[in-house]
């Protein structure tokens, strides 16, 4: 372990081999590029820019080069019970950006927009040299969101402007819509981005938790960057419903949300956790009730089985194998925490072949998975 902590802060993306078998400390660049040939079938990637592990999300003009692994601002304050004093939040996000971190992710309703704000303080410092994506779509009405959605042309200008100064930049890196919206058909939605890219006010765009339809509808009026859903070990509909298909096929980017299932694959839950009812969408969820997280535990029990003879933590498992999946997935994992934002950014320098992830993803799915993801309510919003 020490030699691990001797790497130096930029360390862990800088020099890290991909996911591949032994831990490797000072892997050469050559190592990366065996390793991901072998790990993906397919030219290598992520590749070193400037010493940093990079992906790319998107093709052609939509094109966006990040770190091979993303941070997700959300849970610093909010939905995720622990929050940090602001001071803490933003060293943390330094420190992000130190190791070499270019991919931050927010939302307006996060918060509502304190995430934002919190962000936009964080990064100032380093504007240009990193991005930050956010994600407009569910209403917020005086700082408070209305549970209802609005993507009409003009409450997305007006979020856009809104966005733009709370992050402190001149445009907006990627900008998702956050939820599909039902009385604004996707065409008129791809077509105001498509504005105001035009404009200079927004470089990208993307879409979370939408189906293949949509994602083709959209694609053929604005070129997409990136869809943006759940995807983990114990969340696989993108396997199934063609959404990962469709984004290989279109040259789309895809950033797995939540990760670490909401920190149940970190290993850290149980069925005793406490959630803060005011601010945690946890203890709303079917999977993060008591009984389910008692069942559920089997699967972190094989994350942990699996990394305990690699010297992996169940969330550099849980992290890796996402990372494996496909050359043009860079997950957001979200922390609170330097120890976990350090054991995340290690992930990328095990390397582990694609037979043993196929042992890890049999052994996982031999286990049901008990509780739905979300509630009935959530669940409406998403698939369109
Ligand atoms: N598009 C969407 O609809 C959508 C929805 C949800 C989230 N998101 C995005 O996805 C990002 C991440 O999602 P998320 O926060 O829901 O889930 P996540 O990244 O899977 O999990 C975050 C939780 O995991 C814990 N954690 C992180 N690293 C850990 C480690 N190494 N070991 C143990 N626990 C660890 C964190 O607690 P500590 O603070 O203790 O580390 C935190 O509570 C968000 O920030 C947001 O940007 C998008």
């Amino acid at each position: 372990m020490k030699k691990e902590y001797e790497m130096s802060r930029r360390g862990f993306l800088k020099t890290a081999a991909a996911v591949g078998a032994a831990l490797t400390i000072q892997p050469t660049i050559n190592k990366v590029k065996a390793a991901n040939a072998a790990l993906n079938g397919q030219s290598m990637s992520p590749v070193e820019k400037d010493g940093v592990q990079c992906r790319t999300l998107g093709a052609g003009n939509a094109v966006f080069e990040v770190s091979a692994l993303g941070f997700g601002v959300m849970g610093m304050n909010y939905n995720r019970s622990q929050s940090p004093d602001k001071k803490e939040c933003i060293r943390i996000i330094h420190e992000a950006v130190d190791r070499g971190v270019t991919l931050f992710d927010t939302a307006i309703i996060y918060g509502p927009l304190h995430n934002e704000l919190l962000a936009g303080e964080a990064l100032e410092p380093y504007k240009g040299r990193v991005n930050v994506t956010t994600k407009f779509g569910h209403e917020v009405i005086n700082g408070k969101g209305t549970g209802r959605q609005d993507s009409s042309p003009a409450t997305v200008r007006r979020y856009c402007e809104e966005s733009l100064k709370r992050l402190r930049i001149d445009s907006i890196p990627l900008f998702y819509q956050h939820r599909f919206d039902p009385n604004v058909p996707i065409e008129e939605v791809a077509s105001t981005i498509g504005d105001l890219i035009k404009e200079g006010k927004v470089q990208r765009w993307g879409l979370c938790e939408v189906s293949v339809d949509t994602i083709r509808r959209a694609h053929a009026v604005q070129p997409l960057t990136a869809i943006q859903s759940e995807y983990h070990l114990m969340h696989r509909l993108v396997e199934e419903n063609g959404v990962l298909d469709v984004c290989r096929q279109l040259g789309i980017g895809f950033v797995p949300y939540s990760p670490i299932n909401r920190g149940f694959l970190g290993g850290c839950i149980n069925e005793y956790t406490v959630f803060d009812t005011n601010n945690d969408n946890r203890h709303t969820l079917p999977r993060f009730q008591p009984e389910a997280i008692r069942a559920n535990t089997r699967i972190v029990n094989v994350l942990q089985q699996f990394g305990r003879t690699r010297g992996m933590t169940s969330a550099q498992v849980a992290l890796g194998w996402l990372l494996q999946k496909e050359p043009w997935i860079v997950p957001i994992p979200g922390t609170t925490k330097l120890s976990h934002l350090d054991e995340n950014l290690h992930t990328l320098s095990f390397n582990v072949s694609p037979g043993e992830w196929k042992e890890l993803e049999d052994a996982v799915a031999a286990v049901r998975v008990v509780g739905e993801r979300y509630n009935a309510e959530q669940q409406k919003q998403v698939g369109h």
